[in-house]
């Protein structure tokens, strides 16, 4: 009798699952308009309960952990993938841990030393690829910044030896794992599917590979590099326990699987972006030779704070392309909706769509229109309600302060106990992505128009339409 309103649909189980699926920004805001903020619809049988705008995010990413519960949703797809005991696959308790330890090697001096790293991987990775040889050429840009991602975060976070590892095995063994990662996953995760089986396979020799690694450094008794791995083998539970070896190398895959998705997307929608405004792109040339010199040395992690025009553009696509369209939580116990009379039961799964109150033009003026410069504060497409994070109460939930609103319209990290620990990790590696392709390239849509492709929602994450063509062209 409290339950919200169900959408209308024709087929039990099926349900609203097919338009949902083939776009569900969509599938929000049509709803949205019919039956508010608060609505539940049939995902594969499932009553899910979508809340959307600043209360819904609010309600659903600062939910209490007596009522809310991630794991229970995303475990069948993510143990697999990552392998046992990490993240999804032991209590909440033990993730804010591993949190913690996994953001203590992400620091200011870590990324001072990543910056070089990944401008050196952009550099050599256009120098020697074959489809960028000549003065101008047409190219599918999504694969590869797929590529440069993997490169780049592999290099910076995981060390130079795993890093040469995707040029021959390991680049094949994290696309099996890839496959894992399926929606259809939801319900097939269990059945040995071939993509399954390869999946099994891949989860083991890559853990394997880590794990040899680890055991390698012991044995030579290398502190070296204080990198990830290092910061991992050294870390010791609140119990007493150090961290065993398989969680060290299962906490390596899920590290770079949680950013290799979300990042290669972030950039390939950047670069659809530039080709439809290669007038955008020109500036973002003129910044760097007015802010770091018509030479261009080096980029240097301290650059990357001389160019807000690089950091918007990064900010801007993260508005209306954020690769993460829906948070799923399972509800643990009744939850009353602050403000309605409607109460949720245990028996629906909750999910959260940031992207909406993102793309609301009651907080972003002209909200459609890609626009970086209305992240500067005199632009008549200022933004208006988005916090500036720093100034905001902070909480710990054991992995470090982060905010404790959630009430913000921008939420591309999510918020509360689940937020993303990669968020400065991701920054830094795309606007040096970005700088380093700016120095080197034009862009501009094949036909010359500002037209930019559909989203891909096929996938957990969502990403650019394939074929997805540019027309590049080198600087002198
Ligand atoms: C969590 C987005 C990059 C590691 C999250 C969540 C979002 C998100 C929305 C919350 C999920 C939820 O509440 O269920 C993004 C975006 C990225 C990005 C948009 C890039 C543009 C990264 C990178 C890393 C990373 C590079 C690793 C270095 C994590 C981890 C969590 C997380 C460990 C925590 C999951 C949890 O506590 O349940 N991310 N992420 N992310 N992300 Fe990211």
């Amino acid at each position: 009798p409290n339950e919200p309103p169900l959408v209308f649909h024709w087929f039990p189980f099926i349900g609203s699952t097919i338009t949902y699926g083939m776009d569900p920004p969509r599938f929000f805001k049509e709803n949205r308009a019919k039956y508010g903020d608060v609505f539940t619809f049939i995902l594969l049988g499932k009553k899910t309960t979508v809340c959307l705008g600043t209360q819904g995010n609010e309600f659903i990413l600062n939910g209490k952990i007596r009522d809310v519960c991630a794991e229970e949703i995303y475990t069948v797809l993510t143990t697999p993938v990552f392998g046992k005991d990490v993240v999804y696959d032991c209590p909440n308790s033990k993730l804010m841990e591993q949190k913690k330890f996994m953001k203590v090697a992400l620091t200011t001096e870590a990324f001072r030393s990543y910056v070089p790293i990944i401008a050196d991987e952009v550099t050599t990775y256009f120098k020697k690829s074959p489809d960028f040889k000549g003065q101008s050429g047409t190219v599918n840009i999504p694969p590869k910044l797929a590529q440069i991602t993997i490169f780049t975060a592999s290099h910076a976070l995981q060390g130079k030896e795993i890093r040469d590892k995707f040029d021959e095995s390991l680049a094949d063994l994290y696309h099996d794992l890839d496959m894992g990662f399926s929606p259809v996953n939801f319900m097939l995760h269990w059945a040995p599917l071939p993509w399954n089986k390869r999946r099994d396979h891949a989860q083991r020799t890559v853990a394997k590979i880590y794990m040899d690694t680890i055991k390698a450094r012991r044995e030579r008794g290398e502190t070296g590099s204080q990198d990830i791995m290092y910061h991992l083998m050294n870390s010791t539970y609140k119990n007493g326990v150090p961290v065993p070896d398989h969680e060290v190398a299962h906490m390596m895959i899920a590290l770079l699987m949680a950013g290799q998705h979300s990042s290669s997307s972030t950039s390939s929608w950047i670069m659809l972006r530039l080709a439809s405004r290669p007038d955008i792109m020109e500036e973002l040339y003129e910044e760097q030779v007015r802010s770091l010199g018509a030479d261009l040395p080096p980029l240097t992690y301290e650059d990357l704070a001389k160019l807000p025009l690089n950091q918007a553009i990064v900010k801007e696509t993260l508005r209306l392309h954020a690769p993460i369209h829906s948070i799923m939580r399972a509800v643990k116990s009744p939850m009353p909706v602050p403000g309605t009379k409607y109460v949720i039961p245990t028996s629906h799964v909750l999910l959260s769509a940031p992207g909406v109150s993102a793309t609301d033009p009651q907080y972003f003026p002209n909200p459609e229109v890609w626009d970086p410069h209305r992240w500067e504060p005199d632009s008549p497409n200022a933004p208006s309600l988005v916090r500036n994070e720093q100034d905001e109460e902070k909480i710990d939930y054991g992995y470090g302060l982060v905010s404790k609103g959630a009430s913000s319209p921008y939420l591309p990290f999510g918020a509360g106990r689940h937020r993303c620990i990669g968020e400065q990790f991701a920054n830094v590696q795309l606007q040096t992505i970005v700088a380093m392709i700016v120095r080197m390239f034009k862009f501009r849509n094949v036909d010359g128009s500002d037209k930019v492709i559909g989203t891909d929602y096929a996938s957990l994450f969502s990403r650019p339409l394939e074929p997805a063509i540019i027309y590049w062209e080198k600087r002198d």
